[in-house]
């Protein structure tokens, strides 16, 4: 910056400002003052990354007239680069472009360094772009006879010197390559620089000669126990380029969790399989991956993994054994930092994998991952965010506190264990309504966007079917059958007499309701049985539980806001969630869903560095709640089986439904209605 006579350049939207000597580069100038722009090739004119916005004209509000010759001369530089790739009229390179009176630059959000990938839910925060690893373009000074210094040595000078980049090092696979490249490029190089952590000191990563017109990729990937997936980003935009899923390999070891710590257990080297299985599981995913961006996949250089703490144990290659009894101590619960090579990871040869912290030992990354991506800490309101899955993760709190807990809501949630259930695919009903005077259901099916009594619906169903229910939809339909006053508050179903119904009929001793007969054409019968109602009835107990159990702990009876988080959080309707009782009462438009909130903090964890460090401290601070040793869980379960539950009054769900006053129980049979609130399940 120079004298108050200079030209003033003011920056948008940073409202940075400061005078400048006549012919100081726009990037120069961008640099003294702290504005993010972004450079790769250091102002050579190579990259284009630092294309600013002149402005002309009066600015009152600035207190400046933009002269038309406030830059420089549009230069050749410029002009190649616009012919060759083209640029957006009005943008001028701020490496090219020079001060020469009062000027108005803004920066537009893809030339910021530090720019926000903005997510598409309002009450979500950006992605401030701040990755691992970045690029850089350096002129590196040709070897001599009388300065025997390495290439290595050089081109680590011409980093510290063009880019004021610390000490870096390199591995052996950069020295092996290094001399070749140096000398193709002309002592010109671009090198992906890993800029440390905790771990790793700071260090090149891979070189190519010239300067490297293409980009780097990061993956975050959710490891969950039933399937994997992962999103490609790139790490200078922070788009997501590709996203893939596969199932997780282990589930032939074992549909839940507790099944495959067992199996590790039983058999000799057990773990060790697993952990093969899903590693050779991850390296299929990324080989669909890249193929899908059309990528090498020796270009993505960071991944970061968020799992529950089995699957964290199995994919380290650590036995879960201790995670099966209590105390339930977890190998580490810190953040893990390690190369891909030691995981058998097939990725760039240096990249490096974060694990993020586990907060507990049935409360894994995968919850540190929500809490990173819905920041329950940093809530001005109370919050309950449920991940919901086979395990549901609770977390409760807001900016002064947070608590966390993990309640064993089995698979059903899921569709398993349900006669008809099925997982998430075409064919599966989703949404159900149940009129309320015939009793008769419509429903809609994963695949088709109509309902089934409505015209086209059977053409639209042609090549999927009607093959069962997911999760969303059983969980809709017990709400419905309940709201039809054909389930009873202790869940029984009632017989055709009690509900008016012939969809009700007796199935050995208790009664199951018709929802679809395909038999005619070789499809399936779908019901709901009154065991279905009970799996149901046992896995809302839990979830409610664990939420219930928090909030006792936090010293409050209502929350102000709830988010369901898990692909199939995604898919629950709060009014059916509510009905059941699986949450607490809430208002209804304070029920919102965070959809994959792991993989999104996992995102977040790729593309920012410093939100690493920031989970890794909020974890230490959030409070762990092991729902296995807390008496009040089990007298919430049992409380909270009855639909909706008999502990909470639901004065905000009565303003939007009424609940019919039905009570089924003849005397006669109770096994539909005793196991809700009787039976704990296993962690799974
Ligand atoms: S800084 Fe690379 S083109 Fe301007």
């Amino acid at each position: 910056m120079s004298a108050s006579n200079d030209p003033l350049v003011i920056f948008t939207p940073s409202g940075k400002r400061g005078h400048f000597a006549v012919g100081t580069p726009i990037l120069t100038a961008a640099r003294q003052l702290g504005v993010d722009l972004d450079s790769v090739c250091g102002g050579r004119g190579i990259c284009s990354k630092c294309q600013i916005q002149p402005s002309y004209g009066e600015f009152s509000k600035h207190g400046v007239t933009v002269a038309d010759d406030a830059l420089s001369e549009w230069n050749s530089v410029e002009e190649r680069y616009k012919s060759k790739r083209g640029m957006i009229d009005g943008r001028r390179l701020g490496c090219q472009a020079q001060v020469q009176g009062d000027v108005v630059i803004d920066v537009p959000p893809e030339s910021q360094v530090h720019k926000q990938v903005v997510r598409k839910r309002a009450e979500a925060r950006d992605i401030v772009m701040d990755p691992s690893t970045k690029l850089y373009y350096v002129e590196i000074q040709e070897p001599d006879m009388h300065d025997p210094t390495g290439d290595l040595e050089r081109l680590v000078k011409a980093l510290r010197d063009q880019w004021e980049l610390p000490h870096l090092e390199a591995d052996l696979g950069i020295l092996q390559t290094m001399q070749p490249i140096l000398r193709k490029g002309g002592w010109k190089v671009t090198c992906a620089v890993h800029l440390g952590d905790d771990m790793f000191s700071p260090r090149i990563m891979h070189i190519w000669p010239g300067f490297y017109e293409g980009t780097i990729y990061g993956l975050a990937v959710d490891l969950g126990s039933t399937t994997i997936a992962g999103h490609l980003c790139d790490l200078q935009s922070g788009e997501v380029v590709a996203s893939s899923g596969i199932m997780n390999p282990q589930i032939r070891f074992g549909e839940d969790l507790m099944s495959r710590v067992s199996y590790s257990m039983m058999n000799k080297n057990g773990a060790e399989e697993m952990t093969r299985a899903v590693r050779d599981g991850m390296n299929a995913l990324f080989v669909n991956i890249a193929n899908e961006a059309e990528i090498d996949r020796n270009l993505i250089v960071d991944a970061v993994f968020v799992c529950n703490p089995v699957m964290h144990h199995l994919f380290l290659g650590i036995d879960p054994f201790e995670l099966g009894q209590a105390p339930f101590a977890l190998a580490t619960s810190d953040s893990i930092s390690i190369r891909g090579l030691e995981l058998g990871l097939n990725l760039h040869p240096a990249a490096r994998v974060y694990l993020l912290p586990c907060i507990a030992g049935h409360v894994g990354a995968d919850a540190a991952a929500v809490a990173l991506s819905e920041a329950p800490d940093k809530s001005e309101d109370l919050v309950l965010v449920v991940d919901v899955g086979t395990n549901a993760e609770i977390l409760l709190g807001n900016k002064d506190k947070v608590l966390a807990c993990s309640s064993p809501t089995g698979p059903a949630f899921e569709g398993a264990q349900i006669s008809s259930g099925q997982r998430a695919a075409p064919g599966a009903i989703e949404r159900v309504m149940i009129d309320p005077i015939t009793k008769e259901p419509r429903f809609r099916v994963i695949g088709s966007d109509l309902w089934s009594d409505e015209d086209g619906f059977e053409e639209s169903i042609l090549s999927s079917g009607i093959t069962g229910i997911c999760g969303s939809g059983i969980i809709e339909m017990v709400a419905e059958m309940r709201l039809a006053g054909i389930v009873d508050g202790p869940g029984l179903i009632g017989s055709p007499t009690q509900t008016g119904t012939e969809r009700c009929f007796l199935d050995g001793r208790t009664h199951s309701y018709l929802v679809w007969d395909g038999t005619e054409k070789g499809g399936p019968r779908i019901t709901v049985t009154n065991r279905d109602i009970r799996e149901i009835q046992m896995a809302k107990a839990a979830l409610y539980s664990g939420a219930r159990l928090l909030m006792d702990k936090f010293g409050v009876d209502t929350v102000d806001r709830i988010v369901l988080a898990g692909a199939f959080g995604a898919h629950i309707s709060p009014k059916h969630a509510m009905v059941l009782g699986m949450i607490p009462d809430c208002p209804l438009e304070k029920v919102t869903s965070a959809g994959n909130a792991a993989g999104t903090g996992a995102r977040i964890a790729l593309l920012n560095t410093s939100s690493r460090r920031e989970i890794e401290k909020t974890v230490k601070d959030i409070h762990k709640i092991e729902t296995a040793i807390e008496p009040r869980f089990q007298e919430h379960f049992v409380n909270a089986s009855a639909i909706p539950n008999s502990v909470e009054k639901f004065p905000i769900l009565e303003t939007h439904v009424t609940i019919p006053n039905v009570n089924f129980n003849t005397g006669s049979d109770d096994d539909g209605r005793s196991g809700g609130g009787r039976r704990r399940r296993r962690r799974g």
